[in-house]
Formats: C-alpha cells, structure tokens, sequence
C-alpha cells in the first residue's frame, strides 16, 4: 500500500479471481466459462466497418445492444441495463440502491463480489445464512430494511430458487429491492425476468460470460421497471458513460440474436452436468442439486483440498473455497463430454490411492 492510498480503504479486501496459471496447459474446469465457442454470428458482427469507426467513442445509451436483449425478453429498451459485465451491473447496483452507509443482505455462501462491492461502497452487509442443506429460504429475508441480492442459482452450490419462491420473496417485501443475480439462470431455466413486468422492486442481473462463450467480452445487463434503469443509468452517466466499447456492442447484439446456437449449447451443458452428477455419486460423492453449469461435490473419504490439488497436479483446474461451511466440497465448471469423461477418469484413479 503507497502512502497515498485514501485511508477509506486501507482495509480492504480484494476479490480472489479463479486461478489463470500459464506454467502447462490445463482442462480448465474453474472459472464456469463455456466450453463452446461463440456463436458464429458473433465473428460475422465484428466487420471491418466497426473496426474502422474505432476512432470514435461508442454509443454512450448502448441502443443497439440494448435493443437486441429487449427483444430477446420481450421488453423495452428503457427496461435494460448494459455493464462491463455483471460484475460492472452489481457494482452499479450496490451503488445506486445501497449508498454509503447503506445497507445489503445476501445468502452467507454465495458470489465473492457481494462483501467486495459492499466494503468497496461503504455499505453494511448482511450475511443470512444459508439453511442446513444449502438452500436458501426466502422466509429468512423478512427482517431486512434494505436490498436483498440472491445468486439464482447460487453460486458455488448450484441450487435454485423457483419462481414461486422468488415471487413470494418480491411480495414479502414490496418497499425493498429484490436483486436477483441470474448469472447461470440459462442452465436453470427458472428466470424470472418475467415478473419484472409485474413487480417494480424487482432488478435481474443476467451475463453474456456463461450461456453465451463471451467471458472475454465483458458484457452484462439488467432487467427491470423503467425507473430502476433510468438510477442505474443515472449512476453509469456520472461515473464511465463509455463502459461498453463498439465491439462489444456488436458481437453481444449478435449474440442474443443468435438463440438456437447457444439453445443448443446450453442443452449440452446440461446433459454433460447430470452425466457427471451420476458419474460422481457411483464413486460416492454427495453431489448437490445444481442447476447451473457446475457442480458442487464432496467426498466423504478424500478431502477436497487434496482433490483439487491432485487434480491440478494432473492438468485439470478445479475450484476450491477455504471457507469453512463448503471447505469439503470442490467446485467442477461443467465442460465438453471429453473434459468431463477425464475428470471422472482422473478422479476414479486419484480415489483408488
Ligand atoms: C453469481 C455470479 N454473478 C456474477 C458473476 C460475474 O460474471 P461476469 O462479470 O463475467 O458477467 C459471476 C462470475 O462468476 C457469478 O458467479
């Protein structure tokens, strides 16, 4: 830390992204990308024509792009919310409905940022914890004056919240924010964007870095009632206009377009999942429900650091947590058929001593 560094944050404490090591190629099962590659239509969008208009900055109200996700939803443009990836989003979000000094609740398992962005943004989080077999239960979010986040699916377990639930959770709390992160939502099928038609305090996050290969975009957005947008857009305007760049604008509109390609990759994905969910309970894991493109397993026999590790040793990249609750679990991107074929061959041979 330089001396300079304002003393509002000296204490905090970064986001650990998934490991990217260069030393050897790895099977790289740890960051819940997409196995596939993007959607053809995506390279076509990138045209010489972009390219050449580089020299100008992009379109600062993302109409485009934003234009693309609305109809793809059956919404209007003035319902969505583009961000440098969800991450950019959930930060705006925090942001906006949170303020300094403000406060949040979140599941005490779940997505990394939220404590990130709540330090960041000197709001008070609170952590409600998750019920004894991992699930969250909308019941517990009723003693909260403030907005509510919940990952659905969550991550890293991987279990979902119904739409039934969600809505009893928007109705339990009317004058709150309900924020639902629904970054792996494609591999749940359980959206509910829908009831952002009906509900005013309701904002879902969605990404292009899971379903739809483009990680490496950065490109994230927001659904909800036109008021929500405009404060998002309010904070976007007065902090970096510019975050989403003229490619991006382009390949991510093609993206969206382009629905029976990544239908079909998300149908993969999940037959991939269940095989390996299968997979791993012949060979005596406790594999949690997941409804996302990952999986959340534990052994009773062989502990989840040693797994991981043995598996790094053995060119496969997992993710493991420290935390104590899931410390015994490790986290598996769900991958291609081959990928998923050498986890399990890895794993039968690393159990077998
Ligand atoms: C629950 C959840 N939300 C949001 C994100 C952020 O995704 P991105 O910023 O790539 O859109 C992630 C990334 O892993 C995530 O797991």
């Amino acid at each position: 830390m330089s001396r300079f560094l304002s003393g509002l944050y000296s204490e905090l404490e970064p986001y650990t992204p998934g490991e990217q090591p260069k030393d050897k190629k790895y099977i790289k099962l740890n960051t819940n990308e997409s196995p596939f590659s993007p959607s053809p239509k995506v390279l076509e969008a990138i045209s010489h024509e972009v390219i050449n208009d580089l020299n100008l900055y992009p379109d600062p109200e993302v109409t485009h792009l934003r234009t693309a996700i609305a109809k793809h939803f059956g919404v209007d443009k003035q319902n969505i919310f583009v961000g440098n990836g969800s991450d950019d989003v959930i930060a705006f979000s925090v942001m906006a409905f949170c303020g300094r000094g403000g406060s949040l609740a979140c599941p005490d398992i779940s997505y990394g940022f939220y404590p990130v962005y709540a330090k960041l943004f000197g709001v008070n989080l609170t952590e409600v914890p998750l019920r004894g077999d991992f699930t969250v239960n909308v019941d517990d979010y009723l003693p909260f004056d403030c907005p509510i986040i919940i990952a659905n699916p969550n991550a890293p377990t991987g279990l979902m919240l119904s739409v039934n639930e969600v809505e009893k959770l928007i109705n339990q709390n009317p004058d709150r924010l309900i924020i639902m992160d629904e970054a792996y939502m494609d591999f749940g099928k359980a959206s509910a964007v829908e009831l952002t038609k009906k509900y005013d305090n309701l904002l879902v996050i969605q990404t292009f870095s899971k379903s739809r290969s483009l990680a490496g975009l950065r490109v994230g957005f927001a659904v909800g009632n036109e008021k929500i947008i405009n404060d998002l857009e309010t904070m976007r305007f007065s902090f970096n206009p510019y975050n989403i760049n003229s490619l991006t604008i382009k390949a991510a509109a093609a993206a969206i377009a382009d629905a029976n390609y990544y239908d079909t990759c998300i149908d993969t994905v999940i037959n991939n999942r269940e095989r390996t969910k299968t997979d791993l309970e012949k060979l005596g894991f406790r594999v949690l429900n997941s409804k996302s493109n990952f999986i959340f397993a534990s052994h009773p026999n062989y502990s989840a650091k040693s797994l991981y590790e043995e598996l790094k040793n053995r060119g496969i990249l997992v993710r493991y947590f420290s935390k104590e609750r899931i410390k015994d679990f490790i986290r598996i991107t769900v991958g291609s058929k081959e990928q998923m074929q050498a986890v399990i061959t890895n794993i039968e041979d690393i159990l077998k001593g």
